[in-house]
C-alpha cells in the first residue's frame, strides 16, 4: 500500500490566512492532506509562509494569533478552531525552531514532565512517560541537568522529549537542525526517521538541509508566496525545472546529476553520493561499450 493511500491525519481545505497587521494574505487557498506515517518536508524562501502554515496545523493560529482566515484545518476529522489547544497538544506536537522557547524548567526531567503535569496526569504515569521519552531521545543521563548547561543538540533533544512524552500522533518541527553541526543534524534526522518507523508517527517539518533530509523524506512540499508550488517525492520534485527551486538549496548531488545529464540519457534523480557514484559508473560502462 502506497503512503498516499494511508489514513489522512491533517487536512487543510481552501485555507487562507492573513495576520491582523499584514497587508496581504500570507497563506493563499491551500489544499493539503497529511497522511499517517509520512515524513513531509516543507521548503521555500524566507517569509513565504512556512512557519505560518505550521502554526495553523497545531491551532496556534487562530487561537493565539490575531488575523483573518477562511477555509478549514481539520485534525483527525475535527476542525481546529473548535478544539482546545490543550486537546490538540495530545494529537499534534510542535517543536519550535529555537529550543530556548520550549525548555525553561530547572532540570531536563522536570521539563519533559511539564506538559503532562499541565494535563493533570497521575504522578506514576508521568514518571513512566518521562523515563520513556528521555530514553528514546538518549538523554536519560542528563535528567538532572539544568537546561542552560546543555549543548544546542542536547537542548533540541530535550525539547523533542517533552513533546514525545505527550505521545502525539503528529510531530511538527520548525527547522530542527538549524542550530546543529552537520554530524549532530544527521543524528537528529535519523532519530526522527526511527520515531516514524518505531512509533508510526507522522512528521511534518521545515528543513533547509536537503543534502541531509532528502533521503528520509517521503514527500517534499515547495512553498512560494503563500502557495504550494511543488508537491511530490524528493525525486519527483528535483526532476522538475521549476524556477522556484532555484532559490532553495537542492542537494549538491542532485545538481551534479543535472550536470551529468548533459553528458547522456537521464536516469533516476540521485539523492545520495552512493547513488551518483553508481550513475557515473553506468555512464562510463556505456561509453566503453560504445567505443569498443
Ligand atoms: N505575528 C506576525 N504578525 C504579522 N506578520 C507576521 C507575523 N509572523 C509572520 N509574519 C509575516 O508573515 C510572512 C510569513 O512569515 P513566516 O514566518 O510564516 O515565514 P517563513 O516562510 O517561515 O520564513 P523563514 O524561512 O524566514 O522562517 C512574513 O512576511 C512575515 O513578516
Ligand atoms: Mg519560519
Amino acid at each position: 500500500m502506497g503512503l498516499r493511500s494511508a489514513k489522512t491525519v491533517i487536512e487543510v481545505r481552501n485555507y487562507s490566512f492573513k495576520y491582523a497587521s499584514s497587508e496581504k494574505e500570507i497563506l493563499r487557498d491551500l489544499n493539503l492532506k497529511f497522511h499517517e506515517r509520512e515524513i513531509t518536508i516543507l521548503i521555500g524562501p524566507t517569509g513565504c509562509g512556512k512557519s505560518t502554515l505550521l502554526k495553523s496545523l497545531i491551532g496556534l493560529i487562530p487561537h493565539m494569533y490575531a488575523g483573518s482566515w477562511s477555509g478549514s484545518v481539520m485534525v483527525d476529522g475535527m476542525s481546529i478552531k473548535d478544539c482546545k489547544i490543550s486537546d490538540l497538544a495530545l494529537k499534534v506536537g510542535y517543536v519550535f525552531q529555537n529550543p530556548e522557547n520550549q525548555i525553561f524548567m530547572f532540570s531536563v526531567e522536570r521539563d519533559t514532565a511539564f506538559g503532562l503535569e499541565n494535563l493533570g496526569m497521575e504522578r506514576t504515569q508521568i514518571r513512566d512517560r518521562v523515563d520513556w521519552a528521555m530514553a528514546l531521545m538518549g538523554i536519560t543521563n542528563l535528567a538532572r541537568k539544568p537546561p542552560h548547561e546543555l549543548s544546542d543538540g542536547q537542548k533540541q533533544r530535550a525539547a523533542i522529549a517533552g513533546i514525545l512524552a505527550m505521545k502525539p500522533r503528529v510531530l511538527i518541527l520548525d527547522e530542527p537542525t538549524s542550530l546543529l553541526d552537520p554530524h549532530t543534524a544527521l543524528e537528529l534526522i535519523r532519530l526522527i526517521q526511527d520515531l516514524r518507523d518505531q512509533l508510526g508517527i507522522t512528521v511534518i517539518m521545515v528543513e533547509h538541509r536537503l543534502d541531509l533530509i532528502a533521503r528520509v523524506a517521503d514527500r517534499l512540499l515547495v512553498m512560494d508566496n503563500g502557495m504550494i508550488v511543488e508537491d511530490g517525492t524528493p525525486r519527483e520534485v528535483f526532476a522538475k525545472d521549476n524556477s522556484s527551486l532555484r532559490n532553495i538549496g537542492i542537494p549538491t548531488i542532485t545538481r551534479l546529476y543535472q550536470a551529468l545529464n548533459s553528458l547522456g540519457p537521464k536516469g533516476d534523480v540521485p539523492l545520495t553520493v552512493d547513488e551518483v557514484a553508481d550513475l557515473i559508473r553506468q555512464k562510463q560502462k556505456k561509453k566503453r561499450s560504445v567505443s569498443a
